[in-house]
């Protein structure tokens, strides 16, 4: 292998990262074949000049990611990606013992839940761990509040009235470890009083696994440009219904405020409740932010959720959802003697993240990085697509519906074939109640592709919808 790689320790980004980002880059290009050998640790090091730290990081995140995989005593090898993008191809040979396979990685990732895989901002969140854990030694002998930690409480208050105008106290905020945690709780709290929750269709499926779990019986209730159907929502018999009212998964409709306060009258004739999920609310690209239906209404039966998810990380698994005053009593008799479920560490960190200002700073930052490839994905598709196809649900979130134009070969086939090529797509029948779309939509998301691969994949998809 002769590739030469640069690392420059001017650079704010560490050096392991460098090598990291060069070796990804060469094994996406195909420079850096299937099956081929990667210098030894030592010898790079040597070459470059640096740690072994430094080329150790580097393979291993590499492998930890599917790139790269080892065999024992031999060192790291090239993944098959480009030169066989098949994810069905059999996995590299696997080292005997202890480390798992790597995970199947796809060389055109259109999941609409990812992000940017460079956004993590891993330097301060390190500073700011490190803070937390100076300020908080006292505190970890002890399990911490359980409906989450005060001053990150108090925090969120504050950013939610000013960014959404959620109008609420620190004490009807929960912090919670994801969306399937905190539906867990709401579902608790209603199953007394309520029998029946209308879901949107389409919609986001895990609201529906939650409910019906709980013994729910989850109805769906159409949504269109327009808003939620209200009629079919009374005629459902439902006292509760969930929504994302600021950019509807999967269409990315915008509910519009007539249909908003319909909904928020409908929650309020004889004790209905709305579950607003307001999940990707920091990610709006055209006109102004939407304001959220909490605080049209802040004393209505209304639950609010939103996660740091989808512009921090979904792995630090952290949420937070506000309750309406009248169901505090019963939450405090309910989860009493429940323990706080997202690390105080965690908490903190956060805390540290918010008060030194990075918070608001990585929100503007993701708008920027994210509006470029929402931007650059809407003229490539333009480019590759052409007239026929219509674009649904532009201008926020990480993704946007592709809606074909009659004689396409359909959801299944296609995604048949982009599998075949490398292609990740997330099925849009999986989020229609039936299990079917009448008419053939993807899901194409962004979050989680640079230019290059939002180019070539694009094109790529486009060939396969013919
Ligand atoms: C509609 C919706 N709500 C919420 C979330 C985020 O959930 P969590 O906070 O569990 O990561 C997602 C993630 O994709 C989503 O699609």
């Amino acid at each position: 292998m002769t590739l030469m790689f640069i690392l420059n320790s001017n650079d704010s980004t560490p050096l392991y990262k460098q090598l990291y980002n060069q070796i990804r880059a060469h094994v996406l290009s195909g420079k850096l074949p299937a099956n081929s050998r990667l210098p030894s640790v030592r010898d790079l090091a040597a070459e470059l000049s640096t740690s072994r730290n430094t080329i150790e990081g580097a393979y291993q995140e590499l492998y930890a990611e599917g790139y790269l995989y080892s065999k024992q005593r031999s060192g790291y090898f090239v993944s098959a990606l480009q030169q066989d993008a098949s994810p069905l191809a059999p996995p590299p040979p696997r080292q005997r013992g202890r480390q798992p396979a790597p995970a199947t990685r796809y060389v055109y990732d259109f999941h609409p839940a990812r992000l940017d895989p460079q956004s993590f901002p891993a330097p301060l969140w390190r500073k700011c761990f490190l803070d937390a854990l100076r300020a908080s030694t006292g505190d970890l002998t002890q399990y911490g509040e359980g409906q989450g930690d005060w001053r990150l409480r108090s925090l969120l208050q504050d950013y939610l009235e000013r960014s959404r105008g959620v109008s609420c106290a620190p004490e009807q905020i929960v912090i919670c470890p994801g969306l399937q945690q905190s539906l867990d709780i709401v579902a608790h709290l209603l199953q007394a009083q309520h029998m029946a929750v209308a879901v949107e269709d389409p919609g986001y499926h895990l609201p529906r696994a939650v409910f019906h779990n709980h013994g729910f019986n989850v109805v769906p209730v159409p949504v269109k440009p327009d808003g939620l159907d209200l009629a079919a929502l009374r005629a459902s018999g439902c006292s509760v219904v969930y929504v994302t009212p600021s950019h509807q998964l999967p269409l990315g409709y915008v509910m519009p405020v007539a249909n908003r306060l319909q909904l928020i009258d409908w929650a309020d004739s004889g004790g209905k409740q709305i579950i607003e999920d307001d999940y990707d609310s920091e990610l709006r690209y055209l006109g102004k932010p939407i304001p959220s239906l909490q605080g049209l209404r802040p004393l209505g039966n209304i639950v609010y959720l939103g996660t740091f998810s989808k512009v921090l990380s979904p792995a630090l698994r952290l949420s937070y959802l506000v309750l309406p005053q009248a169901l505090l009593s019963a939450y405090r008799d309910r989860f009493r003697d429940y323990f706080p479920t997202v690390s105080l560490l965690e908490q903190r960190t956060m805390v540290q993240f918010m008060e030194q200002g990075h918070w608001e700073r990585h929100v503007r930052r993701m708008r920027i990085l994210y509006k470029k490839k929402h931007d650059l994905l809407l003229q490539v598709i333009a480019r590759h697509f052409g007239p026929g196809v219509k674009v649904v649900g532009q201008g926020a979130g990480l993704h946007v519906v592709l809606q074909l134009p009659d004689g396409n070969p359909g959801e299944a086939e296609i995604l048949r074939r982009a599998s075949l090529e490398g292609i990740h797509l997330f099925p849009f029948s999986a989020t229609c109640a039936s299990g079917e779309s009448a008419v053939t939509r993807l899901l194409v998301g962004f979050g989680g592709m640079n230019a290059v691969e939002i180019e070539q994949g694009v094109e790529l998809l486009s060939r396969l919808c013919d």
